[in-house]
This record gives structure tokens, C-alpha cells and sequence, in this order.
């Protein structure tokens, strides 16, 4: 029985999680109408945020579950990726509930978390399998070879796909988290009336570059204002969506072929964009190839997700101490 808590970016987030795949409970505060104010997340307002809501957020989750406290096998927390401030308030909090209580402490790495969301819903699904991971801050492909042992082949040289998401949303007057927005005009616009760049990187075939496609955006824009002409934010949105989910596709299908693997899953908040969603479930069907996707309120931040990882890392025996720090810029594989 695992209370897991997230707070590594714009989500105070608890849950309890029983033997690693039954979510007793799942409650996220989120911030998102706050920051929409200032067009994107402003950390040190987000840290505040946290601190106000984390205790009753707990306790909610507590209470949904229908379990003590003291029932509690293990506390999972984030401890990075993420934006500092946001990060020690979770990880205070935890280490605080630890110390008082004596139930173990479990560190979890919050892209970890992204990929087993994967196992919540899909009760099958065991390693190995390739996993795009897909968010606000993060781009990578990973090979998930057992339980907690993973390998980046491929990640972004420069902007996330969520961020990519996000700017342009923002260069046509959508607001943030652009994400959800772009997703939902594009079902308006022709995916087929601009052409974007595909990037490639040359020396890895996994890699990824979106800043390229976002500033190809932003040109397309500037060129329609400068000779008058209006811009048809659907057609932008739905050209643009369409050129990030041609190179998630490909790099995804291309790494699946090349590690001999039979299963593919995607992860982070990008993976809930219903077009990505249906061009990999439409591609992996005609290769063979078994897709794994979570539900949307899986793939954005939450904490059942870290709850999940945390099992996984617990019952392999891992334990943190109470000198367990926030590291912003914590690395996949590493401890
Ligand atoms: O995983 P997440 O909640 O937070 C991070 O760990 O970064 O991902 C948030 C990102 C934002 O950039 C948001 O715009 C994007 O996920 N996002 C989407 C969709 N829903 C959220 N992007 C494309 N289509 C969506 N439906
Ligand atoms: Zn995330």
C-alpha cells in the first residue's frame, strides 16, 4: 500500500496505490487557472500553491481510499525532474510524514512515473517495451528493459513537444497550456494546407528538434501579418500538430522495429492529444506492433503514477533516506 505524492511542477498531487496497480484513490490540485494569468507556470507562485494545498490534498486521498495512514506500506515521492521549490515541498512533506510515522521512504523519478502509468489500466502490460514519453518539459524515447531499468535512445536537442505545444498556442492567441487547445481546434483546420519542417537530427535517428518547426510557426505568422493576409489559426494548429506527430510516429515506429520489441506505450501530458493517439494506434496496428496508451488524467502529472513507480522501486528494495533532496535536473536510470 503506497501514498504517493507529486508536486514537481503545476500539480499538488496525492494518491493511494495497492500493489502497484489498483488506484484506491487519485486527487490532483491543479494550479493551471492561476498560471494562465501570467501564460505559463511562474515557479515561485507554484511552490506557495503547493504548500497551501499539500496537507489537504493527503488527506483527501487518505480518506477516498478508505485507508490510515499507519496501513501504509511505503511513501512514494517525486524528487526530479522538476522546478526546485515545487519539488521540496513534496519532498519535505514526505520525509515529514516518514520521520513521524516511521513508514520508508521512496524517492521516484518523475519521468519513471510518466512510463508506469502505463501498468495502472493496462494489467498486461510487463517489460520489455519501448515508451515515448511526450510532456511539457520532456522528449524522450526510452527502452524499458525490466521494472526501473530503463534506456534513452533518443530524447530532444532543444524544445519539448509540450513546450512547442505551448508557444505556438501562444503565437496564435490560444492561451496556456496550449497542449489541450491545439489539440481541439485542430479538428476544425487542414493538417494538409501548410507545410511545416519534419525535423531530423543528423547524428541520431532517435532525436528530436522542435524549435525549428516552432519558429517555422512563428515565420508563417509574421509572413501573413507583414502582406495582410488573415491566418486561419485552425489550419495553423492542425499543419502544425500534424508535423510534431509525423516525427513522434516515425521515431517511435523506427526504434520499436530496431530493438526488436512487440510493444509500444506512450506517456506525458502530449500523449492524451487524440491525433498523436490515433496515428499511433492506426500505425501500430498495420505493423503488428501492441500499442499501450494510459487515460488522459494518466498521462498529465498526477500522483497514482508515482505511486505505481514507487512500488515497483520499493519491492526491489529501494529506500530513501531523510537526506532525500529535490534534484531539479534528475536524470532517468539514476539515483
Ligand atoms: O506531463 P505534463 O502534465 O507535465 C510535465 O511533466 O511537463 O505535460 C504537460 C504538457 C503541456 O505542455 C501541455 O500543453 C501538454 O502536456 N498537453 C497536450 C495535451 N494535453 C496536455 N499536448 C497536446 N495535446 C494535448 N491534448
Ligand atoms: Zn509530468
Amino acid at each position: 500500500m503506497i501514498l504517493a505524492i507529486e508536486s514537481s511542477c503545476d500539480e499538488t498531487a496525492a494518491a493511494v496505490v495497492k500493489n502497484g496497480r489498483e488506484v484506491l484513490s487519485n486527487v490532483i490540485s491543479s494550479q493551471i487557472a492561476l498560471h494562465t494569468l501570467y501564460g505559463g507556470v511562474v515557479p515561485e507562485i507554484a511552490s506557495r500553491k503547493h504548500i497551501e494545498k499539500i496537507n489537504q490534498v493527503i488527506e483527501t486521498a487518505l480518506l477516498e481510499a478508505g485507508v490510515p495512514l499507519e496501513r501504509m506500506d511505503a511513501i512514494a515521492v517525486t524528487y526530479g525532474p522538476g522546478l526546485v521549490g515545487a519539488l521540496l515541498v513534496g519532498v519535505s512533506e514526505a520525509k515529514a510524514i516518514s520521520f513521524a510515522t516511521g513508514i520508508p521512504l521512496v524517492g521516484v523519478h518523475h519521468i519513471e512515473g510518466h512510463i508506469c502509468a502505463n501498468y495502472i489500466e493496462n494489467k498486461d502490460l510487463e517489460p520489455p517495451f519501448i515508451c515515448l514519453v511526450v510532456s511539457g518539459g520532456h522528449s524522450h524515447l526510452v527502452a524499458v528493459k525490466d521494472y526501473g531499468v530503463y534506456e534513452i535512445i533518443g530524447r530532444t536537442r532543444d524544445d519539448a513537444a509540450g513546450e512547442a505545444f505551448d508557444k505556438v498556442a501562444r503565437a496564435i492567441g490560444l492561451g496556456y497550456p496550449g497542449g489541450p487547445k491545439i489539440d481541439k481546434l485542430s479538428r476544425e483546420g487542414n493538417p494538409e494546407a501548410i507545410s511545416f519542417p519534419r525535423a531530423k537530427v543528423q547524428e541520431s535517428e532517435y532525436d528530436f528538434s522542435f524549435s525549428g518547426l516552432k519558429s517555422a510557426v512563428l515565420n508563417y505568422l509574421n509572413g501573413c501579418k507583414m502582406k495582410g493576409e488573415t491566418v486561419c489559426a485552425a489550419d495553423v494548429a492542425a499543419s502544425f500538430q500534424k508535423a510534431v506527430i509525423d516525427v513522434l510516429v516515425e521515431h517511435s515506429l523506427h526504434a520499436v522495429k530496431e530493438f526488436g520489441y512487440e510493444k509500444f506505450a506512450i506517456a506525458g501530458g502530449v500523449a492524451s492529444n487524440s491525433s498523436l493517439r490515433e496515428a499511433l494506434a492506426g500505425r501500430c496496428a498495420r505493423e503488428g506492433v501492441r500499442f499501450y496508451y494510459p487515460s488522459p488524467v494518466f498521462c498529465t502529472d498526477n500522483a497514482a503514477m508515482i505511486g505505481t513507480a514507487g512500488y515497483y522501486e520499493f519491492i526491489k528494495g529501494v529506500k530513501s533516506g531523510y537526506d532525500l533532496n529535490a534534484v531539479p535536473n534528475l536524470k532517468l536510470g539514476e539515483r
